[in-house]
């Protein structure tokens, strides 16, 4: 399989670092670039700001199919967009982050967007990031990454991310771990059939961006 039409899933957990190994990724080999979790965060927002219960599935499921939620495939300019609306900024605020593993533990919001997901990957020539790449939203990809890292190491990315807000990293930890458990009742945490396992816990993005180039020209060149 050519590398200008492949598929890459790239899953992990949170905090593994998948953004910023994905974006390079794609950057890299000269291929567009899909943040699914953004999809999910933007479909939160929407939620969020029309009062919807997001505690309430069905709630949720009634409105899954309102928001246009458009998707911008550069790699060096991540773009998303919710009824005309660039919401880049707004999905990573801690009411989103809060809210979003419950809408997306609804089937309605799933169906929605994995149909949306599949429309943009399309012909391929893409690296999509997310949770269930491998699994469900592209299971034919011809390359899947599971990448991962220890927990104190993705606590730590995370509080960075964060500014290194109140309670630290230790708090960061806690959050992660809650989140963990409700996003493992949607996708199993762990990697697909034939998902080649990536630890980035002491590894620089620079080496994990590495790796896993060398996995998808590898994977490229064997087919
Ligand atoms: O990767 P992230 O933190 O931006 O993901 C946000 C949320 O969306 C997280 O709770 C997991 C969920 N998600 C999902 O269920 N399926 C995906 N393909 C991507 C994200």
């Amino acid at each position: 399989q050519a590398l200008s039409g492949m598929v890459v899933a790239i899953d992990g957990p949170s905090g593994s670092g998948k953004s910023s190994v994905s974006r390079g990724v794609a950057a890299r080999l000269g291929l567009r670039y899909l943040d699914t979790g953004a999809q999910y965060r933007a479909m939160t927002y929407w939620m969020l700001q029309n009062k919807v219960d997001v505690g309430d599935p069905a709630a949720v499921a009634a409105d899954a199919g309102t928001p246009v939620i458009v998707s911008g495939t550069d790699p060096a300019a991540p773009a998303i967009g919710v009824d005309g609306e660039d919401v880049a900024v707004q999905i990573r605020e801690a009411d989103v982050t809060g809210a979003v593993s419950a809408v997306a533990a609804v089937p309605e919001v799933r169906a929605r967007l994995i149909a949306l997901q599949r429309e943009i990957i399309g012909g391929g020539g893409i690296v999509v990031e997310g949770r269930d790449i491998a699994s469900v939203v592209a299971p034919a990809a011809g390359a899947k990454i599971f990448l991962t890292a220890s927990q104190e190491a993705r606590a730590a990315r995370r509080n960075t991310e964060n500014g290194g807000g109140a309670g630290g990293v230790a708090a960061t930890r806690e959050a992660l771990t809650r989140r963990d458990s409700v996003d493992s009742r949607t996708n199993a945490l762990a990697a697909a059939p034939g998902a080649v396992v990536v630890d980035a816990t002491e590894l620089t993005l620079e080496q994990v961006i590495e790796q896993v180039a060398g996995i998808v020209i590898h994977t490229a060149e064997g087919t």
